[in-house]
């Protein structure tokens, strides 16, 4: 693929009569004039007959480092005339899937091009070693996708601009309108329930409905330019890239160290690897039964497991329900919030620790939480007594009050009395 030298294509744009065979050449990117860059000279006549194309390109980040349409097309820029715009000996027209691998590449794999934008120069090789990679590059299959059909051909946006289909939350679309494709999936005997799961699962929830950023999408689990089911022995990692202290628990259990003799298909086993759904407190036993039988000491060991992180549960609630009492009657509550965000930490060590299926460490988790929760009812205890102490106090000012109403009212009943005699 021949692309355009940008001090060549610069000149071009500035004194369009000087150069009559700026024909692309590939001897990389030059320093760019910024002002020259910012726009496209309206005697560059590829602009002039594709208008539809003009804006779309001058938003994407291409158009502002001086490429320009004949540098991806071909084609000669200062010709009028469809014919001979289009005649030029450079002209490739529209890439095909293959061809358009290679003219990205040709500037993104180059690091002595790349390096200057502080961009990564890895994106073909990781397309390589991808499932999409080898489809198109190897099977020269065209279902599989290429760069455009990710980020674009036109406006190509860098993943943290909001409008790109490469921004976290666009992704899933992205990868949606091939992996929710029934007819073309189902030419490889995929599944097309991985979006919708995603959705559904406590990663999308938290992403979608949330904002949280930091759940994953698609790309964090398989590799965006890499995409690749994790094997059985990577999800746990895959998984613990930011589940740290869960994965450190499970590999000190024994649902760790069967993982790792292959007996046990890591995380997922448990939580499914697209529809991860919160396991709650109650319903951590029943997993269990998916593996163990219903009266085996592994099944009694989960019900103790359970019993801890429900025990953890009501006591933290406790907790909650006494500060809220004290906001309530306007008592100062720092202190005690304080308190209970320490209770609220080891609460959620449980639900990591439980991995490693160590009862003594979940006791003395499940103990913390419930004597610091223990403490907080205990202040809120002493202040509701205090309020009452306080109304007891005010009991005589009531006594007092009435007797006097009572008194008052007998002295103008009498008096109007004696009026009327
Ligand atoms: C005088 C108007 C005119 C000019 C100038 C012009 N084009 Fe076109 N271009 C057209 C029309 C009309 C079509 C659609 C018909 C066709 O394919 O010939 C087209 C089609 C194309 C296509 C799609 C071709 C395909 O095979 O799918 C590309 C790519 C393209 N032009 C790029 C360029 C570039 C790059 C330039 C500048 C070097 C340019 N054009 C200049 C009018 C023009
Ligand atoms: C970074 C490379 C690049 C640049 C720069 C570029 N294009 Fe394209 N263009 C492509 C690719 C790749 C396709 C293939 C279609 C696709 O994947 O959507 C394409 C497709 C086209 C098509 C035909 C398909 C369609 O959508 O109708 C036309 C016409 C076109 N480009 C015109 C232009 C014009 C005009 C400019 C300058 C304003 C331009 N292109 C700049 C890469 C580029
Ligand atoms: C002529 C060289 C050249 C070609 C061809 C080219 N790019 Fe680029 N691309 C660049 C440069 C230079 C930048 C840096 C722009 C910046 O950072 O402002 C860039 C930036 C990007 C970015 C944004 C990266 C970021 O994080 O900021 C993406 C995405 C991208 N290109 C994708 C593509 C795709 C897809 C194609 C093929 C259709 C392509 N590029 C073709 C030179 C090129
Ligand atoms: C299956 C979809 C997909 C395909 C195909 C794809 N990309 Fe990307 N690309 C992404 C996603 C998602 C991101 C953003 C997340 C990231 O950085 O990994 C990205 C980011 C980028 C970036 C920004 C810099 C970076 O590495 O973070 C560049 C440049 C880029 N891609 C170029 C390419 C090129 C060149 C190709 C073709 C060889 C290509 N991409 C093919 C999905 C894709
Ligand atoms: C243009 C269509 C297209 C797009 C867009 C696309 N894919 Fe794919 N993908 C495919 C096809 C087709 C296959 C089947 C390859 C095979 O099995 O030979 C595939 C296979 C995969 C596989 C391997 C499945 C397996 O077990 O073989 C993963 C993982 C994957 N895609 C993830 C993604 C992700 C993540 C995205 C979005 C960033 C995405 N894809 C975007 C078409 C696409
Ligand atoms: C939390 C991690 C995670 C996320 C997020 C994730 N995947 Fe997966 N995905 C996996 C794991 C793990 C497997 C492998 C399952 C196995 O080997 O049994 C897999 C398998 C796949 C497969 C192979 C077929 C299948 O269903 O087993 C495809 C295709 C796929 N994922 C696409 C996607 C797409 C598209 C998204 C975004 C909507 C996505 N994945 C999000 C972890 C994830
Ligand atoms: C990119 C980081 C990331 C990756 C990779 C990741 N997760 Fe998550 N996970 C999160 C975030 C963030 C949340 C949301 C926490 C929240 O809602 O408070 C979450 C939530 C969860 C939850 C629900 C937590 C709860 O509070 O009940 C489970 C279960 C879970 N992930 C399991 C997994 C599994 C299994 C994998 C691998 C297949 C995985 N995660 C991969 C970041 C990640
Ligand atoms: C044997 C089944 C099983 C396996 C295997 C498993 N988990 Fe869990 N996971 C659970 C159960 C049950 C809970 C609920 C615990 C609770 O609520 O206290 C849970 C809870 C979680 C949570 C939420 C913890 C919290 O903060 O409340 C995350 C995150 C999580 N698991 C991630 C993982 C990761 C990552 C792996 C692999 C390293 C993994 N799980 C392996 C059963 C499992
Ligand atoms: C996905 C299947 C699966 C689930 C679900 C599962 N386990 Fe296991 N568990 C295993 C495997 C496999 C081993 C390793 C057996 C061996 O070493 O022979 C194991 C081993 C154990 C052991 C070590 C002693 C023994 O029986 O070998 C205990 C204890 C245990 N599991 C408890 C639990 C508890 C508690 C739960 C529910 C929270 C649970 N398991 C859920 C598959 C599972």
């Amino acid at each position: 693929m021949k692309l355009g030298a940008f001090r060549l294509i610069l000149t071009a744009l500035a004194l369009p009569a000087s150069v009559s065979t700026a024909a692309p050449a590939s001897d990389g990117a030059a320093a760019l004039d910024q002002q020259q860059a910012q726009r496209i000279d309206p005697q560059y006549s590829c602009i002039v007959c594709h208008t539809d194309m003009r804006r779309a390109f001058l938003e994407g980040v291409h158009s502002e480092r001086g490429i320009r349409c004949h540098d991806c097309h071909g084609g000669d820029p200062r010709a009028f005339e469809v014919a001979a715009a289009h005649a030029d000996p450079s002209f490739v027209g529209t890439p095909d899937k293959i061809q358009i691998v290679e003219l990205c590449s040709s500037c993104h794999s180059d690091p002595n091009q790349m390096r200057q934008y502080g961009l990564t120069v890895g994106q073909l090789a990781e397309f390589q070693t991808s499932r999409h990679g080898q489809l198109l590059l190897r099977d020269r299959n065209f279902d599989a996708p290429t760069c455009t059909d990710c980020h674009n051909a036109h406006m190509i946006l860098p993943p943290n601009d909001a409008r790109s289909n490469v921004y976290p939350t666009n992704i899933v679309i992205t990868c949606a309108r091939c992996h929710e494709n029934a007819a073309l999936m189902g030419k490889y005997g995929l599944q097309i329930d991985q979006v919708k799961n995603y959705r559904e699962s406590a990663h999308g929830v938290a992403l979608f409905q949330s904002s949280n950023f930091a759940a994953p999408t698609c790309i964090d689990c398989h590799g965006s330019h890499a995409a690749l089911p994790p094997a059985v022995l990577q999800i746990a990692n895959v998984c613990g890239h930011c589940h740290v202290l869960v994965r450190r628990a499970f590999y000190a259990g024994p649902h760790g160290k069967a993982a790792l003799d292959g007996r046990l298909p890591g995380c997922t086993a448990c939580h499914s690897n697209h529809g991860t759904e919160r396991v709650l407190p109650e319903g951590i036993a029943d997993t269990c039964v998916n593996c163990h039988g219903a009266d085996t000491p592994a099944v009694a060991h989960g019900e103790e497991v359970e019993r801890l992180a429900i025990h953890a549960t009501e006591e933290l609630g406790s907790a909650a329900a006494a500060i809220d009492e004290l906001v309530v009657a306007g008592h100062r509550t720092s202190d005690v919030q304080f308190r209970y965000q320490t209770a609220r930490t080891s609460y959620l060590q449980i639900g990591q620790a439980q991995h490693s299926l160590d009862l003594t460490a979940l006791e003395d988790l499940s103990r913390e939480v419930a004597s610091i929760s223990r403490d907080i009812r205990g202040v809120a205890e002493v202040a509701a007594e205090h309020r009452w102490e306080h109304k007891l106090i005010l009991l005589p000012v009531w006594f007092l009050t009435l007797s006097v109403t009572v008194l008052a009212w007998f002295r103008i009943r009498s008096s109007r009395r004696e009026g009327s005699s």
